[in-house]
């Protein structure tokens, strides 16, 4: 009976520190191909930095971006941290003008940015 007991308060355990990962409106969106289009590329920055319209796809990304980047990706699944990844593999090598952007808006007294990447690599 007493190891019931402590079998159930671990299982609660448990399930209350079990992650609740983000929702997007697509984990395996082809970024790579996104960021090969440079309009595409530039639209997606664009919404990203506020200074154009998001579609809804990038929006359901953008809206968990603050919080990703501060807790190092904690409630990113797998999918979602090749996207960023590649993502953020793509706005260093492909645009380091949007990656510098970037940085500026989403932490800019750079705490957070090699931590969050830390997380990310190798996904
Ligand atoms: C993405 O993962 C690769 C390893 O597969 C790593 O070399 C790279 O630094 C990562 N990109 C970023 C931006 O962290």
């Amino acid at each position: 009976m007493k190891s019931f007991i402590l079998l159930s308060a671990l299982v609660a355990f448990v399930a209350a520190d079990s992650i609740e990962y983000y929702t997007t409106g697509n984990d395996y969106y082809d970024v790579d191909a996104m960021m090969k289009d440079s309009t595409s590329f530039k639209k997606f920055v664009d919404c990203y930095l506020d200074v154009g319209p998001c579609d809804a796809l990038t929006a359901s990304f953008k809206v968990n971006a603050n919080e990703a980047i501060a807790t190092a990706c904690r409630r990113c699944n797998d999918a979602q941290k090749h996207l960023v990844n590649r993502t953020f593999w793509g706005l260093k090598n492909l645009h380091p003008e949007y990656y510098e952007k970037f940085q500026k808006k989403y932490d800019p007294d750079n705490i957070y940015f090699a931590d969050f990447e830390k997380a990310v690599a190798g996904y």
